[in-house]
């Protein structure tokens, strides 16, 4: 098997900023609750129009020259979102097509938040078996299009983003050491979109319902992320034989402040030591792990040779976490000064 590990990285988030003092305006809720309960100040919303591939596509053009690659160099395009442009065709095709990588396939995957990380561990078994040589991983969602104005329990809490990766061949001994993935479906119903689907087709009657919005049981989810959180990140440890001490750095699912404060007091990390981004971008699903990453890296708080967890939850139930000792490079490429 081929080391495998991330060497481009990508992000977008739309130019619109929403307050919280927004939502004060029309709805029963202050600044001073949304911060308090989830670390949230501001959010990003799309533009009229403006569609999750089209975030996608722009993260992704970016991951891509990062990595030193031309569209025509990738072999496959996975995106996780649960906020596809529409059923079908997937929003992988529709970036494809818009960054012109001729040479790749295209699917989605739906696993929420968790998303990315579930994409991450196909593209590796993809890379590390010489299937296919590059592989782009984006997590892209335009989550202010199933959101209830109307629902202060969701409408404050989710934002619009994309971020990307590039997945190749990295030197021996870097890379994606694990991955742990789970699902625990007897918990579907805790945060789901009803209408639009087999289930429930989309009707006038399901319209005036408001059953094309997003429900959430936020204090359940709540209680399966702290309690999952620990469990995941317990057993990619022990799959990448590491413990807490040899983490240098956390890329947690950004949901909620109080959440992320108990992934860092699982591993003993100190906050410079991870990246939170909530506060000006909400709960960005399936985009939040990759743009956080990114600004990681961006940042230069991430380094070459650092030890990274990247751990995501969510609907499904899914959870996700993998370790990567973050190579900065391709395969057999010289680390630049
Ligand atoms: O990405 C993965 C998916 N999502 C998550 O990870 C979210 C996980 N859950 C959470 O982050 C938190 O549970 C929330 C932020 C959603 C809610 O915080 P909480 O401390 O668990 O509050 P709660 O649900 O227990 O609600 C407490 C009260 C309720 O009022 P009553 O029933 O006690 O009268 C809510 O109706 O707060 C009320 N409430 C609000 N009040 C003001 C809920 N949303 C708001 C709001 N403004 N925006």
């Amino acid at each position: 098997m081929k080391a495998v590990g991330i060497v481009g990285t990508g992000s977008y988030l739309p130019e619109n900023i929403v307050t919280n003092n927004h939502f004060a305006e029309y709805l029963d809720t202050t600044d001073e609750w949304i911060v308090e309960r989830t670390g949230i100040k501001e959010r990003r919303k799309a533009a009229p129009g403006q569609a999750t591939s089209d975030l996608g596509a722009i993260a992704a053009q970016k991951a891509i020259e990062d990595a030193g690659l031309k569209p025509e160099d990738i072999d496959m395009i996975i995106t996780a979102t649960v906020t596809p442009d529409m059923l079908f065709p997937s929003t992988a095709c529709l970036i494809q097509n818009k960054i012109g990588a001729v040479n790749a396939g295209a699917f989605d995957i739906s696993a929420a938040c968790s998303g990315f990380v579930y994409g991450l561990s196909i593209a590796n078994g993809y890379v590390a078996t010489g299937m296919y040589k590059n592989v782009l991983v984006i997590g892209a969602e335009v989550l202010s299009a199933v959101l209830d104005p109307y629902d202060r329990r969701t409408v404050v809490l989710f934002g619009d983003g994309a971020g990307a990766a590039v997945v190749s061949e990295v030197d021996e001994g870097s890379g994606f050491l694990a991955f742990d993935l789970g699902a625990d479906g007897s918990g579907g119903d805790v945060l789901k979109v009803n209408a639009g689907g087999s289930r429930m087709p989309a009707t006038e009657d399901t319209f005036k319902q408001g059953e094309h919005y997003a429900k959430m049981e936020g204090k359940e989810v709540f209680k399966f992320a702290v309690r999952i959180l620990g469990l995941t990140s317990k057993k990619v440890l022990a799959k990448a034989n590491i413990s807490t001490e040899d983490v240098d750095f956390l890329v947690p699912h950004q949901a909620n402040i109080r959440i992320v404060d108990a992934a860092l007091r699982t591993f003993k990390i100190a906050k410079d030591k991870t990246i939170i981004n909530l506060d000006i971008y909400g709960n960005t699903s399936g985009a939040s792990i990759p743009i956080a990453l990114d600004e990681g890296l961006k940042s230069g708080k991430i380094k070459e040779q650092s030890m990274i967890v990247m751990v995501g939850f969510g609907a499904g139930l899914t959870w996700a976490s993998t370790v990567m000792k973050y190579s900065g490079k391709k395969k057999g490429e010289q680390i630049s000064a």
